[in-house]
């Protein structure tokens, strides 16, 4: 496996791969690498001849107050597990060469970023499509993979993806879980022993949540405050948003009719988590 930091190496290696017929898949990660991120590695290695793992610790899609600076890092970890998994390739730029003093272009998403975590994270998703576009143009990929985990920036990527023509593949994986359902995140790292356990209940509620609505509820309003309620019965959880929309336009949903996606987000201490479920 090969390690690449200069962006011109990484587009003459994708070019050299191209011209011999050979397909290309990325997977664009922040590193910290679980098994959620492998689960992509993996299923990218399955669909492409070239497999490029992406990591890079974007600076511009965390706010002023987000943890920039305290975002686990660990190339030489990470390189092991994603060889392991399939990659052939990891491209790890610097923030100075992906974001030069003098660049001058950027990306505003419109309606499909305001609601859910764009409502709280103003900014957020123009900071990932940026980099996102720049990793397609520097990989020039045939197929970019991305977890259901983020169920929003998948959509966001989808539509820029299809706005701008970009002609890469945008493919969609299953959220990774640990045991007792806590969907897998770099982030749980933060979550102190007490608010691990906590940390159960975000799964369990959207559990519960896909019941009501096998059991015919077709109120959304009633759905939420039910899953209010559920999390909130533990006092060490501080619910940001509860939202109950189509899964590809992110629409708020008038009744329960199948496609369902239900997103949230809550805060447990200073620990920002998100979880969701598809219901089809
Ligand atoms: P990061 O949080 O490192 O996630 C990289 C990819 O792994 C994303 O597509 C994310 O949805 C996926 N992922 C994370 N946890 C997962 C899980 N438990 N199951 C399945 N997939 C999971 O998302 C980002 O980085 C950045 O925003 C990025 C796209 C790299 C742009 O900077």
């Amino acid at each position: 496996m090969k390690i690449i930091h200069q962006l011109k190496e990484m587009q003459r290696d994708t070019a050299l791969h191209r011209s011999e017929g050979k397909s290309v898949g990325l997977i664009p990660t922040m590193g910290a690498l679980h098994e959620g991120h492998l689960s992509l590695i993996r299923a990218a290695r399955q669909e492409n001849d070239r497999v490029v793992v992406s990591i890079f610790v974007n600076p511009t899609q965390f706010g002023a107050n987000e943890d920039f600076d305290l975002y686990p890092r660990n190339l030489v970890t990470d390189a092991k597990l994603a060889e392991e998994s399939g990659a052939d390739v990891i491209f790890n730029p610097s923030a100075k060469d992906m974001y030069p003093s003098d660049l001058c272009t950027s990306i505003t998403m419109g309606s499909i970023a305001e609601g859910l975590c764009g409502r709280y994270r103003p900014g957020h998703f123009d900071g990932v499509a940026i980099v996102v576009n720049k990793l397609f143009n520097l990989v020039n990929p045939h197929r970019a993979y991305f977890g259901q985990k983020d169920a929003q920036q998948v959509q966001v990527i989808r539509k820029m993806a299809e706005d701008l023509n970009m002609g890469v593949e945008i493919v969609a994986c299953p959220i990774i879980r640990e045991a007792d359902g806590l969907a897998m995140s770099s982030r749980n790292v933060y979550l102190k022993p007490e608010e691990r356990i906590s940390a159960r209940l975000l799964s369990q509620a959207l559990r519960e949540g896909q019941e009501w609505v096998k059991k015919d509820l077709q109120d959304p309003e009633v759905l939420r405050e039910k899953l209010r309620q559920i999390l909130e019965s533990d006092p060490a959880i501080q619910v940001q948003y509860i939202e109950i929309v189509h899964p590809e336009s992110l629409h708020p949903l008038k009744n329960l009719e199948k496609p369902i996606l239900i997103a949230l987000a809550v805060f447990i201490g200073s620990t920002r988590l998100i979880d969701n479920i598809i219901i089809t």
